[in-house]
């Protein structure tokens, strides 16, 4: 089941209608409901739009290999060794053929070729680049191109120790901003990865940011409905608008709790969990438990505070890194991850100060 989302849906249809200049950053909260939009974006693209959709979360990916086989598939049964006339051959499919690539198909004799090469991505990315081209050019389809949780690579380097994030992005630039090829999405809830990007001198003008958050009042209320929650004021005042809670919720209804119950157990579970991140670093380094503390309870007493990168850089990395805090680098500010967290970090004040 997939409820609302009609503006961000709509937004995201716009912008792929248009000409491609900018690479796309889709990013927001843990479960606020990023990779289902876009999954039901892609659902209902015009016909001549071909989604090519990436998850790299779960993906052990440790090296430029693990990161290419990802993307493409090897056709075993192709004798081709040249790219361009396999190309060729592969458009002379009907749509429906093209349409059931979720991967990017490629004969065994060139894959073994890329792997070879002292350049692995290079070649790749040219790989890439040409079978996009024709599928514009000989059969007028516009890609799309999706990498969900892209931070999933940002530790790979080549053989001389440069980023592949950095080339990567490289060819994301040609596609859209270049050559207008096809359009680039990439969805990322590491909100310091999407801070690092955002601060990228080489990426300013090259890319676009959409902020995809919890939803608010009115929406969530819409979606209460749906899940039929009963009172909905007292499930606002728990879970807010976050889509990923509500699924939870739903499911401890099943299971046969009443709502009060269901929403009691969800907040002790979320003061439990901050209590022993609390306790893990407090046994680790007194020091900064106290710091990376004053700084939580500051978020937990203003809700939301500006973003001030010299004075709270390791605090809010470690606040983050535990899904605790969310940074918004284009609205400058860092607020809890949900409304959940924040009731979790007001408890725990209000513990603490008895
Ligand atoms: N519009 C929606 N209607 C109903 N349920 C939704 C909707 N969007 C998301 N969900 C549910 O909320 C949960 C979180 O959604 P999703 O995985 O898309 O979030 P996400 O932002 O991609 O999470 P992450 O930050 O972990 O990548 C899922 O269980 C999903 O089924
Ligand atoms: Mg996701």
């Amino acid at each position: 089941m997939f409820y609302g989302r009609e503006n961000e849906k709509k937004q995201i249809l716009d912008i792929l209608k248009e000409k491609s200049t900018h690479i796309h950053f889709i990013y927001g909260p843990i479960n606020s409901g990023k990779t289902n939009l876009i999954a039901n974006v892609l659902e209902n693209l015009p016909k001549e739009m071909l989604p090519f959709y990436t998850n790299l979360r779960g993906c052990d990916i440790r090296s430029i290999d693990d990161f290419l086989n990802i993307f493409f598939s090897i056709d075993t049964k192709s004798k081709f060794e040249n790219s361009k006339e396999y190309l060729k051959e592969i458009c002379k499919g009907g749509l429906d053929v093209l349409k059931n690539f979720q991967e990017i198909p490629v004969p065994t004799k060139i894959f073994d070729l890329m792997f070879k090469s002292q350049d692995k991505g290079s070649d790749a990315f040219k790989y890439l680049e040409s079978f996009f081209r024709i599928l514009v050019q000989e059969k007028k389809l516009q890609p799309v191109f999706i990498i969900d949780e892209l931070q999933m690579m940002k530790a790979i380097v080549n053989s001389k120790g440069n980023p592949l994030i950095d080339r990567f992005f490289n060819f994301l630039v040609r596609l859209t901003k270049e050559t207008h090829l096809c359009h680039c999405i990439v969805i990322s809830s590491d909100s310091l990865f999407i801070e690092q990007i955002y601060g990228n001198a080489r990426l300013e003008g090259r890319t676009e940011y959409t902020l995809i958050d919890d939803l608010d009042k009115e929406s969530a209320f819409d979606t209460y409905e749906k899940f039929g929650f009963p009172e909905k004021e007292k499930v606002w005042n728990i879970i807010g608008g976050k889509l990923g809670d509500m699924v939870l919720l739903r499911s401890k209804l099943i299971k046969g709790y009443d709502i009060e119950k269901s929403l009691e157990m969800m907040l002790t579970g979320q003061i439990s969990r901050l209590k022993m991140i609390d306790a893990r670093l407090f046994r680790k380094n007194k020091e900064m438990w106290q710091q990376n503390r004053d700084f939580l309870f500051d978020v937990g007493n203003k809700g939301t505070i500006d973003f001030n990168p010299l004075e709270m850089y390791d605090q809010l990395a470690f606040w983050v890194n535990n899904n605790v805090l969310f940074l918004d680098p284009v609205a400058d500010k860092i607020k809890p991850q949900s409304h959940l967290i924040y009731n979790g970090i007001k408890s725990l004040i209000d513990k603490f100060k008895q």
